[in-house]
C-alpha cells in the first residue's frame, strides 16, 4: 500500500527519489521520508505529502538514498511512524512496504535484548533486526534478516558502512530499473520509466545487492540471474497531460483502452482451457469484483459453463471445487486478498488464470495463465480505464465462448462511449453533489453496473451511495428513503424494462427524488422520473459501456462540485497489498 523508491547513481539521490515519491504519492500519502548517504545517513520524514513538502528534503546530499510514502497500518501516520525507520545508532536505513505479521513478538525480543524503537511501526523491527545480525556485510545481515521475518515485504535498505542497497521482496511488489551508470528501485515501475525501461521484476525470496552500476541478486543462498525486461509502457501516459485530474485523463482514454484490450485477447489455450472447465470461479475485490459479477450475467446468458463470483476475502471461508478454473481479477496485479486466495484455490487442485493490467505483477507469477489488459498505467486511485479494460477481456472471452456474439463491440465501443463523454449532466451532479445519501438501483447486468456506480460515487465524494438491486429496495432500505434520498435508476431497453419502470414508480411514491438512466427517446422512462440522462442506443454490451461510463463521469463530476481530492480520497490507496 505504500511506495518505496531507491537510487544509486550519479545524479544527486534526493532529486530522483522526491521525483519517484511524487509519482508513487497514489499508493499512499500521509507521511514521506527520505534518507541519502555519503559521510553518513541524512534522513528526513514528516507527516503529509511530499508533493506539498518537497523542499524540506531537497537539501540532503549523496548519490544513494531510499524513500517511503506511506499509508498506514500501524500506528498513526505521524512524523515519527513515518520510514525510514533506523536501527539504534542510526547508521541502518529502511523503507517497507507490507506487513511483518510476526512484528509484535519481535519488538519484545528485540527490546528485552537492548533495542530502542522509536516508532509504533511494525517496520521498524527489519532495521533493528539487521542491527543485530549485522557481522559483516549488510547483504549478509538481510538475508540472516528475512529468515525471521513473517509477512509480506517489499524493502530497501542501506547502512553508513556499505556503498550500496539491498532490496528484498517478498510478496510485494519491487523492481529495478537499469539506467546507463544508475540503478533504480522500485515498488512501481511507472516511477522509473521516465530514467529507463529496462526493468527487472524481483521474484519472491529474492534478495538484490544494488550499485550504480550492478545488480546480484540471491535467492535461497543462491546467487539467481533474472532477465531484465523492455516495457513499453510510455512513461508519459502517467503524466496528466491537460486535465484537471488523472481521474479525468483516464475516463477519456476509455475508447482506446477498451478497442485495444479487446483486440489483445485471442489466446487459444486459455480460451480452450475455459472451455474445458466444470466451471468458472472468479475471485476479485472492489472494482474488479463488480467486473466478475457483469461477466456473469454475460456468460451465463449465452453459456452453460456455470460461472461464480467470490470476494477474494471471502474466498477463503468456501471450498473450491477441483475442475473450476479459478480466474483472479485484479488490475493491480498485487491485492494481498486476491492473491492469497489464488495460491488457495491451487492448493484445491484448481487451474488458475490472472486478469491483469500489470506485467509481471506478483498474480502473473502464481497463476497458471495470464491474460493481460491493456489500460497503460492507472494513477487514479478510483479504478476507470483498468475497469473498462476488465470489461473488455471478459466481452472478448465471451465472444470466444458464444459464437461471436459481440464481433460487432470494436466498431461501436469507441462511439458510444465518446457521446457519454459529451453529455450533460448538471442536474443530476447538482442533485447528487447536495445530497447525504444516494442509492444506485438497477436490474439484471446493471445491478452490479449499479454496484460500481456506488463505489465511484461513495469513492471520490465521499457521499454515502449504496448499489442496490433494484428488486430488493423494498425488502428494507424503502425506510430509508425521503425527499433527501436521490436514487439513480438504470432502466434500459430488455428483459428488465418492464419490471424496472414499477420500480421507479414505487421509489417515486416514497418521495425519492429518481435520476433515470435510459435509452434517448423514451417517453415512458422520461415521465417517470425527475432528471433523465439518455444513452445512445445499442446493444446491452454497448449499454453496459455507456452506464459504466456514465456513472463515472457523475461522480467525477460531483467530487469536483464538492472540492474533492479526487485522484487521492482521504483514507484511500491504490494497491492494497494487506489483508
Ligand atoms: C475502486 C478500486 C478498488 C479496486 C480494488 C481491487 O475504484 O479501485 O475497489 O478495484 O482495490 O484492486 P485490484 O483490481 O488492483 O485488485
Amino acid at each position: 500500500m505504500c511506495g518505496i523508491v531507491g537510487y544509486a547513481g550519479r545524479r544527486d539521490a534526493a532529486g530522483v527519489l522526491i521525483d519517484g515519491l511524487n509519482k508513487l504519492e497514489y499508493r499512499g500519502y500521509d507521511s514521506f521520508g527520505i534518507a541519502t548517504s555519503d559521510d553518513g545517513i541524512h534522513i528526513v520524514k514528516k507527516q503529509g505529502r511530499i508533493s506539498e513538502n518537497g523542499s524540506s528534503v531537497s537539501g540532503l546530499t549523496g548519490h544513494i538514498g531510499i524513500g517511503h510514502t506511506r499509508w498506514a497500518t500501524h500506528g498513526v501516520p505521524d512524523d515519527k511512524n513515518a520510514h525510514p525507520h533506523t536501527c539504534c545508532t542510526g547508521d541502518i536505513a529502511v523503507v517497507h512496504n507490507g506487513i511483518i505479521s510476526n512484528y509484535a513478538k519481535l519488538k519484545r525480543e528485540l527490546i528485552a535484548g537492548g533495542h530502542l524503537f522509536s516508532s509504533d511501526t511494525d517496520s521498524e523491527v527489519i532495521a533493528h533486526l539487521i542491527e543485530e545480525n549485522l557481522n559483516g556485510s549488510l547483504l549478509e545481515a538481510v538475508n540472516d534478516t528475512v529468515q525471521i521475518l513473517e509477512g509480506s515485504y517489499a524493502f530497501l535498505a542501506m547502512s553508513k558502512d556499505d556503498p550500496g542497497i539491498i532490496a528484498a521482496r517478498m510478496e510485494s511488489p519491487l523492481v529495478l530499473g537499469l539506467g546507463d551508470g544508475e540503478i533504480f528501485a522500485s515498488s512501481d515501475m511507472t516511477t522509473i520509466l521516465d530514467y529507463t525501461q529496462n526493468i527487472v521484476f524481483l521474484e519472491d525470496g529474492d534478495i538484490a545487492s544494488v550499485s550504480s552500476d550492478k545488480i546480484i541478486i540471491f535467492n535461497s543462498g543462491n546467487q539467481v540471474e533474472r532477465a531484465a525486461e523492455i516495457v513499453e509502457w510510455d512513461a508519459g501516459a502517467a503524466r496528466m497531460g491537460g486535465f484537471a485530474h488523472f481521474m479525468e485523463k483516464e475516463i477519456y482514454e476509455q475508447p482506446e483502452v477498451f478497442f485495444n484490450t479487446l483486440a489483445s485477447v485471442d489466446d487459444g489455450e486459455i480460451i480452450e482451457e475455459i472451455k474445458g472447465s466444470s466451471g468458472l470461479r472468479v475471485i476479485a475485490c472492489g472494482s474488479s469484483y463488480h467486473a466478475g459479477l457483469i461477466f456473469r450475467y454475460m456468460m451465463e446468458e449465452c453459456s452453460d459453463i456455470p460461472v461464480r463470483v467470490d470476494l477474494a476475502s471471502e474466498f477463503r471461508y468456501f471450498r473450491p471445487v477441483s475442475g473450476e478454473l479459478v480466474i483472479a481479477v485484479t488490475q493491480s496485479g498485487e491485492t494481498a486478498d486476491t492473491i492469497a486466495a489464488l495460491k488457495q484455490a491451487q492448493m484445491h487442485n484448481c487451474r488458475t488464470l490472472a486478469i491483469t493490467n500489470v506485467l509481471g505483477s506478483s498474480v502473473t507469477r502464481v497463476a497458471d495463465y495470464t491474460l493481460y489488459m491493456r489500460a497503460g498505467p492507472e494513477i487514479s486511485v478510483a479504478a476507470t480505464k483498468s475497469f473498462i479494460a476488465q470489461l473488455a477481456v471478459f466481452f472478448q472471452i465471451v465472444n470466444h465462448l458464444c459464437d461471436g456474439r459481440y464481433n460487432y463491440m470494436d466498431k461501436m465501443c469507441h462511439q458510444v462511449i465518446e457521446e457519454v463523454l459529451l453529455l450533460d449532466m448538471e442536474d443530476a451532479v447538482s442533485l447528487c453533489s447536495g445530497a447525504g445519501n444516494l442509492f444506485f438501483v438497477g436490474r439484471s447486468v446493471f445491478y452490479p453496473v449499479s454496484l460500481e456506480g456506488a463505489l465511484k460515487m461513495k469513492e471520490i465524494t465521499y457521499i454515502h451511495a449504496e448499489g442496490y438491486a433494484a428488486g430488493e429496495l423494498k425488502h428494507g432500505p424503502f425506510s430509508l428513503l425521503s425527499k433527501d434520498t436521490p436514487v439513480v435508476a438504470v432502466c434500459t431497453p430488455g428483459n428488465s424494462r418492464t419490471a424496472m419502470l414499477s420500480n421507479i414508480r414505487e421509489i417515486k411514491t416514497r418521495g425519492a427524488p429518481v435520476i433515470g438512466i435510459g435509452e434517448v427517446d423514451d417517453p415512458d422512462l422520461e415521465d417517470i422520473v425527475d432528471v433523465l440522462i439518455p444513452i445512445p442506443k445499442s446493444p446491452v454490451s454497448g449499454q453496459i459501456l455507456a452506464v459504466t461510463v456514465l456513472m463515472q463521469v457523475l461522480a467525477y463530476r460531483t467530487a469536483k462540485v464538492l472540492g474533492r481530492d479526487i485522484d487521492k480520497p482521504r483514507n484511500l490507496a491504490k494497491s492494497v497489498t494487506v489483508e
